[in-house]
């Protein structure tokens, strides 16, 4: 038997109060604190987390607070909430929060005190992963470059200075929540932390430390006293009372370390993210619904989405190499903060349909039974003799119907269907009954033209002023250029201040080498760690080599021309965004480190690597900060008729009002090349429109049966990896905004315009074999027996109305929602019965039944389709 102790404040007087706890074994008391009446004890057992003594099933999702603004977090939560979350999961990132050493940064989209509340007043909960190693796609994974500075240092491992940096920052955070009681064990949200990272994946690199690492990261964590749990994902070592939990596309068949802990998915990939030069990652939710579905059937108490938004790499805080800046991760709710349908509420179907089941669940093992090849129930049944089951088909390949205690169920392929009481199907993770959304977007074109007033509607009113322009010098341009022998590399010499580092060197020709008089070229020979690089001979482009996300490393060869005398080599070599993954990725290494030879001399091959190199960090036009929105007189802005198009290295401004309404806005960057973008001094981010994704590697067709993994069902291959770059609201007014652009490569800034996420239409298909609305569920099992399938459609905006019925069929309609058509089996009332029944409303609802629709053709499985316009 055993016991919890919960103390609370009554009257200024604590009690306890003890729970008895049999078959499950010790359970493990975290907290025994507080100072609140609100306060709550988080525990946990071999069965679940606890809150006050309760076992809960809990269903979290990731959204980065700096990945979206604060302006947008109060509509982000509460979405998350409608969508079914108990819990908000975020990362702490140590390098916004302290760029340089000893200089915190908790403002504006880093407020993550602010962020908390927010979840909190929404009464969710809060899973605080303060890493401080974050990986995330995040620059250098979190840390902060001064880190890497640090005398002997060596990241995470049994090294001093690194363990008593992170203790620093790791308490500090601790410290700024327990002073605003944000810890559950004060009355605050936050019921759960994390220490470091998916360590265990990469930990056999550091050899013995790593031991000492993990279980020093164990006590420090512990010893911070936050009274909730910590865990550690991927850490099969994680020690006690370190929770070890699971990441990946499916955890169904992960266990804990211990008896006494609980099975917990911290990482369950929603999508995954985008690479510059790489294909637009899509999980199908049947697929996603399967793994959650599978993972409570197995015996999981709680999951994560990662991402349920994922957002913005807004600035430079990216990481990579080569990570896009949209961070969308076909997350449920999309990088525009839309919910992405019917992916969303696909999910909350099924969240609704768990959370049914969580008294049973929460309250003993599960019992499998086969029935039949890949076919499996799992039942989970109380003393009490309330009852839970889930069935599954993991097949990949044909639909079943299975019996089950004396019923049939249809179980389509790679599906689960959740009985909450044994017997009633209330959804099946293949049977989507959600409605899908169609969001299109508006141009707004042209949004900057030079000469455009006149050309612009005015209902498009976005353009106030013509382009503008300053160009970059090629080379070494400012004060703060040094010289060294040799080539260094980039990281360590730019400390990350800038994207950018220029490596220049002159060299004179003799007038008498062959080359001058032949016609032939010099070769130029340039290895570079990466990412990109940029060449310039006396002060003219030359050639351009780019890695990828899979190979950052670029060699260029080009033939260059050169003459006699006096000659520059200016080299550019740009970072995309540092790595922030694998075992000592920080020692990665990025820019040119050699060799840089010229061949076609007399002499032979001339080697230029530990020659005198002169080096600039970062641009003059950072130095000088163009993209700020202020002191436009002063800078050295240059306008005319002929605005300068494709040339690399050139700054452009303009200004613009903002499109009217409340969509969210994203500039369509389609016809620039490469840099970044700033719209009223605040950086939307690094800008790559010509970076194609691959040719192959996409499919029209997605079946989502059958594992997953991030390069299943890619869409855009051939076409550019991204286009629109999300501009917030919350940075523009409504006139007088300033658009400025770096463009490194060369482009057209008249091409670029303003794109809104629009709402077009939504359509909803649901056959007879689906369950009917989890919303429908009766605890009478007599009710449960009448309802049957609905069909359900709402506007998303509420001042909205269906306006009209683009599409109704019942029968055996065709097609997905925009493209549906008609079959031979088709009910001649549908369209007015559906008219009838939406026309002029929000929400409408339609039984799925020849009842209603009549029996177009007896003896075929029938489905009602439709596609609604709204206004
Ligand atoms: C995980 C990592 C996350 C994120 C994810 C991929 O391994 O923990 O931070 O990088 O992969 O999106």
């Amino acid at each position: 038997m055993l016991v919890f102790c919960n103390t609370k404040k009554n009257g200024g007087f604590s009690f306890f109060f003890f729970i008895s706890m049999s078959w499950l074994g010790m359970a493990i008391m975290v907290v025994l604190l507080s100072s609140s009446t609100s306060a709550a004890v988080v525990s946990y057992d071999h069965r679940a987390l606890l809150l006050d003594s309760q076992r809960r099933l809990l269903i979290s999702g990731s959204i980065h607070y700096p990945r979206s603004t604060p302006e947008m977090w109060a509509d982000l939560i509460q979405k998350s909430k409608e969508g079914g979350l108990d819990i908000i999961e975020t990362y702490v990132f140590w390098n916004v929060h302290e760029p340089v050493q000893n200089q915190y940064n908790f403002e504006g989209r880093y407020d993550l005190v602010k962020f908390v509340k927010m979840v909190q007043a929404a009464g969710l909960y809060v899973h605080l992963r303060i890493g401080p190693y974050v990986c995330a796609e995040w620059n250098y994974g979190g840390f902060p470059l001064w880190l890497h500075f640090m005398p002997g240092i060596k990241f995470r491992t049994d090294n001093e200075p690194f363990e008593s940096a992170m203790q620093k920052f790791t308490a500090k955070v601790v410290d700024i929540m327990k002073e605003a009681q944000l810890f559950a064990s004060q009355g605050g949200p936050i019921i759960l932390a994390q220490i470091e990272n998916e360590y265990g994946n990469i930990d056999s690199a550091y050899g013995s430390a790593a031991k000492s690492y993990i279980n020093w990261a164990a006590s420090m964590a512990t010893s911070l006293n936050t009274g909730v749990p910590w865990v550690m994902c991927q850490q099969p070592d994680a020690p006690d009372p370190i929770i070890n939990t699971c990441n990946g596309f499916y955890c169904d068949q992960f266990t804990p370390n211990s008896a006494k802990k609980p099975k917990m998915w911290t990482e369950n990939w929603s999508g995954w993210f985008l690479s510059f030069g790489g294909a637009v990652p899509h999980r199908p939710v049947e697929d996603l619904a399967f793994a959650v579905a599978r993972f409570f059937q197995r015996g999981g108490t709680f999951q994560n989405y990662y991402m349920y938004h994922g957002g913005t790499n807004f600035g430079r805080t990216s990481g990579g190499p080569f990570i896009a800046t949209s961070y969308d991760y076909d997350a449920p709710i999309d990088e525009y903060g839309l919910v992405r349908q019917p992916k969303w509420g696909h999910l909350r179907d099924l969240h609704k349909s768990i959370k049914l089941c969580e008294e049973v669940l929460t309250g003993t093992d599960p019992v499998l039974t086969s029935l039949g090849p890949n076919l499996e129930a799992h039942v989970y049944r109380l003393g009490s003799g309330k009852c839970a089951a889930f069935l599954a088909n993991v097949g990949t390949q044909s639909d079943a119907m299975v019996t089950f205690n004396g019923n049939s169920y249809h179980l389509p392929a790679w599906s689960v269907s959740i009985l909450p009481d044994c017997k009633n199907a209330v959804f099946n993770t293949a049977k989507i009954t959600s409605q899908a959304n169609h969001f299109e977007m508006e141009w707004l074109k042209p949004a900057f033209k030079l000469q455009s007033s006149q050309q612009v509607g005015d209902s498009l009113n976005v353009l106030q002023s013509d382009w503008s322009w300053v160009i970059e010098p090629v080379g070494i341009s400012m004060s703060t250029a040094f010289t060294k022998l040799g080539l260094l590399e980039q990281i360590n010499t730019t400390a990350d201040e800038s994207d950018y580092l220029w490596y220049s060197i002159s060299m004179d020709v003799d007038k008498d080498e062959p080359f001058l008089s032949n016609g032939s070229q010099v070769s130029l020979h340039v290895s570079s760690l990466g990412h990109v690089l940029h060449a310039f001979i006396n002060g003219e482009f030359a050639g351009r080599a780019i890695g990828n996300n899979g190979n950052v490393k670029v060699t260029m060869d080009k033939p260059i021309t050169m003459r006699a005398g006096h000659n520059t080599i200016d080299l550019l070599s740009v970072t995309v965004g540092l790595q922030n993954y694998g075992a000592f990725f920080d020692t990665s290494g990025a820019g040119i480190t050699g060799p840089v030879t010229l061949k076609g001399f007399k002499s032979g091959t001339v080697d230029l690597s530990s020659k005198q190199w002169t080096y600039q960090i970062g641009l003059k036009g950072e130095q000088s900060s163009l993209y700020g929105s202020e002191g436009t007189n002063d800078a050295p802005w240059v306008s005319g008729s002929e605005l300068p198009k494709n040339r690399p290295m050139i700054w452009y401004k303009t200004n613009f009002d903002a499109p009217d309404g409340s969509d969210p806005v994203a500039l369509d960057l389609t016809g620039l090349g490469k840099g970044q973008a700033w719209v009223n001094g605040q950086s939307i981010g690094r800008y790559w429109p010509t970076y194609i994704a691959p040719q192959s590697g996409c499919s029209d067709t997605c079946n989502y049966q059958g594992s997953y993994t991030s390069s299943k069902c890619q869409r855009n291959c051939g076409k550019p990896s991204q286009t629109l770059y999300h501009v917030p609201r919350a940075w523009t007014q409504p006139s007088g905004n300033t658009l400025v652009l770096f463009e490194e490569i060369g482009g057209d800034p008249n091409q670029i315009s303003f794109a809104m996420r629009s709402f077009g239409s939504m359509c909803g298909h649901v056959s007879e074999l689906h369950p009917a609305p989890v919303d429908a569920w009766d605890s009478r099992s007599e009710a449960r027996a009448m309802s049957g399938p609905e069909l359900r459609l709402e506007c998303p905006s509420p001042g909205q109305v269906i306006s009209s019925i683009k599409f109704a069929s019942f029968g055996t309609p065709q097609g997905a929602c925009g493209s549906f058509r008609q079959s031979k089996c088709s009910s001649n009332t549908a369209l007015s019965i559906v008219q009838e029944a939406c026309i002029g409303l929000r929400n409408c609802s339609l039984s799925v039944s020849i009842k209603k629709f009549g029996d177009p053709c007896k003896g075929v499985t029938k489905s009602l389709a439709i596609e609604a316009v709204c206004k």
